[in-house]
């Protein structure tokens, strides 16, 4: 960007050329923005055929990702030569304090890195790299001396791989996009309720049953698999050579790969594969298709435990992680209070009660894990009933649970809901995948505060760092995946290196919008949505439901539908628990009717004794009704339209309702009736029809 403009002063005057030769050119596009940059003045040329020469073999191989990266991202094709030969650009190994610092000084003449590790030296190549790619083409690259190091040591994103599935050259292409940007930890959520989706050899079944479920819905439960006349299997696993191979690839990229193996709940589709270990005594034999939270738990038997660890020794064995996270989130204790002799063994152990049962269960799973060397981290439950000793805390009812482990001296990382939440749409346009309804944005990832001020100097020592967590209920594919991580994972990036004096929202959306460009050129498709400005309806008549407002937000979620099972399919934003729209002010002057775009969802949501709340069994016809009020959602419906058409149809179908005529700017509402809670009546859009000649 900066390159293009000299030229385009020097053909508009000659005296602007002469301060354009002068002037320092800006700082360059590097995200995380380094500690320090001093640009002066001169440009290095890095054309094809540009050489690097790297003294060690980690600094070769290092070489060798720059060039394939640089190639990726449209730059130019550099080629790593032997030690001894020249290069316009060199990786060496001097003097840095810091352990992942390093410098990097552009001249005319050439770029050199230096570091002091193996890791500073990657990520000095990776600003380089920045600097390299920052539009495709030769680049230009200003005269610059960078001195950098990070501001935490744990920078990180979570991927959900339980609720769907991803490929292993997608995983490697997301460690592609974390490491050129300094982030280091991929955690990596392989087990829930959903599915078991690592490769254990003791115990084949984990994924021979627990990785494979019938998605929720009737288009799903519709489409037969002609080899077994059962509906078709959704799901997947990763064998242990392929997670040796992903291990493996993001090492050579400074990344840690945190396995996370779920205990004591989120169990249900290890129990499906093993029901002796589970605390009910009659678990599901299938593996389910609901969000939410199941109440199944691993039992208390030594033998449950001999399992455990039996999988913990080989994710060990996998993982070379130090930490090695155990879930521990949302174990709703009801199986084990149900259970006679769990509540025996409570007693005869002295626990007072389920917390501190599980407690002891964390406490001896961390008793093996440090018997092999290795720690245990664990979402901020683990805090219940007692924390295991040198636990490390993973903080995602909001900070509260780093603060509390950080001032009983335990390490903790952050990553609170919703801000670090990423699925969570990211903004509020008609084309944003689904996700959580409420919106985090771009903005306000990057205002997340890492440095609780609560916490005194000593005690924020204990803050490792922090991480967005990618769960994937509602973001069914790989393109989607990407979509949610970036450009937010830049703000991620950013905020756990560079000092806090260096953060520049507008700055920084700059080299957002660059930046997820050049991971778009990668084969990533980074968001495009945050850089597109507001939502203007491109057609006053009709609204996206994206587009109208809730009239209540208990559980807002912008979902899919399940139809067709291959294809696009329609998005719905609603409230599952209060479906129910709002079209502020329309304008109805000369409206003879609306045509409302109608969809079934299904209602696949475990969400406990709350089902209690959701208003079903109002309907007055066999398949329930549309309503529409006019002038708010207190008046009497004006219109009422039998839903049995829709009924038939698992896709969406358009059901007009005439409306009064003479009306003029009013709050129009749209709600719908139903026989039951499945499924779910749901609008994807509404069109305003005009009178006959309008
Ligand atoms: C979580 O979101 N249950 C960690």
């Amino acid at each position: 960007m900066r390159a293009s403009a000299c030229p385009w002063i020097a053909a508009a005057a000659a005296l602007l050329l002469a301060a354009c030769a002068t002037a320092p050119a800006p700082a360059p596009m590097i995200t995380p923005a380094p500690v320090r940059a001093e640009v002066s003045a001169g440009v290095l040329r890095v054309a094809d055929g540009a050489s690097i020469v790297a003294a060690d073999p980690a600094g070769r191989r290092t070489a060798e990702i720059l060039a394939e990266l640089t190639a990726r991202a449209g730059g130019p094709r550099l080629r790593v030569t032997t030690p001894g030969a020249p290069g316009l650009i060199t990786l060496r190994k001097g003097e840095v304090k810091h352990p992942e610092g390093y410098e990097l000084e552009v001249t005319p003449a050439g770029a050199v890195v230096t570091a002091s590790t193996d890791a500073g030296q990657f990520y000095g190549a990776m600003s380089l790299w920045q600097m390299l790619t920052a539009t495709p083409g030769e680049a230009r690259l200003p005269a610059v001396r960078i001195a950098d190091a990070p501001r935490f040591g744990w920078r990180g994103l979570m991927l959900d791989s339980a609720r769907h599935y991803q490929s292993p050259a997608f995983i490697r292409t997301l460690i592609d996009a974390m490491a050129a940007h300094k982030l280091n930890v991929l955690h990596w959520h392989l087990t829930d309720d959903q599915a078991w989706r690592l490769e254990i050899k003791k115990y084949p079944k984990l994924t021979q049953v627990g990785a494979w479920r019938v998605p929720a819905g009737q288009g799903p439960a519709a489409d037969i698999d002609p080899a077994t006349g059962k509906p078709r299997l959704y799901g997947g696993f990763y064998s242990q050579d392929e997670v040796r191979a992903l291990v493996a690839y993001a090492a050579e990229r400074h990344i840690t790969i945190v396995p996370e193996i779920e205990m004591p709940g989120h169990a249900s589709a290890a129990v499906a594969a093993y029901p002796e270990l589970a605390a009910n005594p009659n678990p599901s034999r299938a593996v389910p298709a609901d969000w939410g939270v199941y109440p199944a738990l691993f039992n208390t038997e030594d033998a449950t435990f001999g399992f455990l660890e039996n999988v913990l020794d080989e994710v060990i064995a996998l993982f070379p992680s130090t930490y090695i996270h155990v879930g521990g989130d949302e174990a709703v204790k009801d199986e084990w209070k149900a259970s006679p002799r769990i509540q025996a063994q409570m007693k005869a152990l002295g626990v007072k009660d389920e917390h501190g049962l599980q407690s002891w269960f964390i406490q001896r799973m961390e008793r093996h894990l440090a018997s092999r060397g290795r720690r245990l981290i664990g979402w901020d439950e683990i805090l219940e009933g007692g924390l295991a000793p040198n636990a490390t805390v993973m903080s995602w009812r909001g900070i509260d649970g780093a603060v509390a482990a950080a001032r009983s001296g335990h390490d903790a990382v952050l990553s609170p809901a919703p801000v670090l939440y990423f699925d969570h749409r990211q903004t509020g346009r008609a084309d944003e995948p689904p996700g959580r309804g409420r919106v985090v944005g771009l903005e306000e990832v990057y205002a997340f505060d890492p440095a609780p001020a609560q916490l005194t100097p000593a005690e924020r020592s204990h803050i490792l760092g922090l991480q967005a967590n990618l769960w994937t209920e509602h973001v069914r594919t790989e393109g989607r995946a990407a979509h949610m991580l970036f450009p937010r994972g830049l703000a991620i990036a950013e905020i756990g290196w560079s000092p806090e004096g260096r953060r520049d929202f507008a700055d920084f959306s700059r080299r957002a919008a660059q930046g997820s460009a050049r991971l778009r050129r990668m084969g990533l498709p980074a968001a495009e949505t945050p850089f597109r400005g507001p939502d203007v309806p491109a057609d006053p008549r009709y609204r996206d439901s994206r587009q109208l407002k809730l009239c209540s937000e208990n559980i807002a979620l912008a979902l899919e539908d399940d139809a067709p099972v291959r294809g696009e399919r329609a998005v719905f934003l609603t409230d599952i628990m209060n479906p129910c729209w709002i079209w502020p002010q329309a304008d109805l002057a000369g409206v003879a009717a609306v045509r409302v775009d109608v969809g079934q969802l299904p209602f696949n949501f475990q969400i406990g004794a709350d089902i209690k709340k959701v208003v079903a069994g109002n309907n007055r016809t066999p398949a329930g009704e549309l309503e529409v009020r006019v002038g708010g959602c207190a008046a009497p419906p004006a219109v009422i339209v039998p839903l049995a058409q829709a009924a038939s149809n698992p896709a969406v179908t358009a059901v007009e309702a005439k409306l009064p005529p003479g009306l003029g700017r009013q709050d129009l509402c749209f709600t719908f009736t139903r026989p039951a809670v499945e499924p779910m009546w749901a609008l994807s859009g509404v069109r305003l029809l005009p009178e006959a000649g309008r």
